[in-house]
């Protein structure tokens, strides 16, 4: 069963949603139990908290929760498959982790199917249209990302 995990600097913002997205699009097909999926940030400033409060009511407005509790990626994360990052710093500060394969680390925007953007840019200090931007991004790379993933076999 694949095991991909989103991961952004602070597991409050960006690794959330594409945490939440990837999941719904994953139920939306009815495969649950093909995926496991998680999220954590390279730092761990937020650990225990839940998601940026902006971020979920953003999401809630598209009828997306998110549920997830922040936490720092740890060596524990050397069984997935797929570590999935949202910009260039979390690329490298995933990379230099001794324990990470760096043929499983990939960018999201990777995926994304029309964006010219590489990274999903930080909103965290930014205001209420970044959030959204942030959701755009994540819901269709997200959805990308799962049509990669089935047409190149769930093992
Ligand atoms: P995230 O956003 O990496 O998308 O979760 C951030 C959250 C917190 C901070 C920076 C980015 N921070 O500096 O505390």
């Amino acid at each position: 069963m694949p095991n991909i995990l989103f991961v952004c600097l602070g597991n409050i913002c960006r690794s959330p949603a594409a945490e939440a997205y990837f999941r719904h699009h994953v139920r939306e097909r009815g495969l649950d139990h093909s995926f496991r999926i998680d999220s954590a940030g390279t730092g761990g400033w937020h650990a225990g908290e839940p998601a940026d409060a902006r971020m979920r009511s953003a999401s809630q407005a598209r009828g997306i929760q998110i549920n997830s509790q922040a936490r720092q990626i740890a060596p524990s994360d050397a069984n997935a498959d797929l570590i999935v990052v949202m910009d260039q710093d979390n690329l490298r500060d995933v990379t230099e982790l001794s324990w990470v394969d760096a043929d499983r680390v990939r960018c999201l925007l990777e995926f994304h199917p029309e964006t010219s953007r590489t990274e999903v840019p930080d909103p965290y200090y930014d205001g209420g249209e970044a959030f959204d931007l942030v959701l755009d991004l994540v819901d269709a790379a997200t959805l990308a990302l799962l049509d990669y993933l089935e047409s190149s076999g769930l093992d």
